[in-house]
Parts: C-alpha cells; sequence; structure tokens
C-alpha cells in the first residue's frame, strides 16, 4: 500500500523542503560533473604528456634516418662496411679469405702500436690511391687498392678515416691470423 507509509516518511525521514531537494540533486550533480571531467582533464593530460615525451622516440623509431653523403661518421660507417669482412668486425684485424691465400688484414683502428694510430689523414688516402704505405711498401694484391680507389671519391675516403678514427683503439696480433694462412700467393 503506497499511501501507507507516505505520510510518514515524509514526516520523519525525508523531511526536506523542495529548494533542499533542488539544492542536494544540483550538488550530487555538480560532484558527477566534477568527477567526471576532472577524471577526463586527468586522462587527457596524461595522454599529452606521454605524447610529447614519447611522441619523438616513437617517431625516431618509425623513420629511418637517412645516411647523407658527405664526410660524416654516418656515411664513413656506411662505407666501411664494405671493408669487415677482410678487416674484421670490430676492424681490428682479420685476414682477406676471400682467396685461398687468407693474408692477415691490419687493424684499421687507432691504435699506435698495432694499428693506424700514427697514419695521417693524408696517409691514409695516399695509401688507397697508390698501394703504398707512408713507409713505401706496396699493399699485397689481396687489399684491392685499385679497385676501392677506382669506386671511390675523396670524400667517400674521408668519411671512412673519420669514422676509423672515432672507434675505440684494438690491439693486433697478426701472427693469429698468418696461423690461418693455407697457400701462399706470392
Ligand atoms: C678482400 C679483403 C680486403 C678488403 C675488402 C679490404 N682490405 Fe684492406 N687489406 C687487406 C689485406 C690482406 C691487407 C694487407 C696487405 C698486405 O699485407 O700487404 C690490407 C691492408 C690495408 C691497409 C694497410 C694497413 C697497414 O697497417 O699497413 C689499409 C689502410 C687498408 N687495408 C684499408 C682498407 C679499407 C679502408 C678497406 C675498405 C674500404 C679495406 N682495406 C678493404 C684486405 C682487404
Amino acid at each position: 500500500m503506497p499511501g501507507l507509509l507516505s505520510p510518514f516518511l515524509q514526516g520523519k525521514i525525508f523531511n526536506i523542503s523542495i529548494a533542499d531537494e533542488e539544492r542536494y540533486f544540483k550538488l550530487t550533480f555538480m560532484n558527477q560533473y566534477i568527477k567526471f571531467y576532472g577524471f577526463s582533464l586527468a586522462a587527457i593530460s596524461a595522454l599529452v604528456i606521454l605524447v610529447v615525451t614519447f611522441g619523438n622516440k616513437f617517431e625516431q623509431m618509425m623513420t629511418v634516418s637517412p645516411v647523407v653523403p658527405g664526410v660524416n661518421l654516418a656515411y664513413g660507417k656506411f662505407m666501411a662496411e664494405s671493408c669487415i669482412r677482410c678487416h674484421g668486425e670490430d676492424y681490428g684485424g682479420g685476414n682477406s679469405n676471400i682467396t685461398q691465400s687468407r693474408l692477415p688484414a691490419q687493424n684499421l683502428t687507432p691504435d699506435i702500436k698495432t694499428g693506424l694510430g700514427n697514419w695521417s689523414e693524408a696517409d691514409f688516402l695516399r695509401t688507397i690511391r697508390t698501394g703504398r704505405r707512408p713507409d713505401g711498401t706496396k699493399l699485397k694484391p689481396q687489399m684491392n687498392w685499385k679497385r676501392i680507389s677506382d669506386s671511390m671519391t675523396d670524400m667517400d675516403l674521408k668519411a671512412i678515416w673519420l669514422y676509423l678514427r672515432s672507434l675505440p683503439p684494438k690491439s693486433y696480433d697478426p701472427k693469429k691470423y698468418e696461423k690461418e694462412i693455407q697457400i701462399p700467393i706470392n
């Protein structure tokens, strides 16, 4: 019976005026409003912060940075990759295992004792262009300087030199590679 309890409720529990009721609803509404938008605002701010901090990284991940030809490290690294198969993964020396001769290919890192530490850029270019080291000795044919020289501009070689100079010096023991020599060609 709906009418039975209402006088009691109106009088005791819900003894509030219409104005109170309106205020109450307004307040609850405001509360919800603040909660909802407050939360959205926090979420949006968090998103903005995320985008600002990681957006750049994400963009870098998505775009492969182009190697720009010039005397710069990135281009030097790119061009020097062709030397790895003989001079070693870290340019610290290896052997020319493309022929059966397996001649040790020297250390190209800036190590003073066993690498190119005492060479200048001019020494390096002259060696590749003429096949003669600064001390006048000739490069053996396994180091195909002619082919390298013909296919590279001075800029290419200078970039390679710049890159080689940036490498950590490695110490090199040609004996380690001499052991692998099987049939000397000259
Ligand atoms: C096919 C193998 C091979 C490749 C590829 C190669 N080299 Fe060599 N390189 C050699 C060998 C072998 C020697 C040693 C020659 C000798 O003993 O006379 C040598 C010697 C050198 C030397 C003289 C080092 C010294 O201390 O006397 C330089 C400089 C050099 N290479 C630079 C390069 C560069 C730069 C590249 C890449 C652009 C390159 N080489 C690619 C095999 C190679």
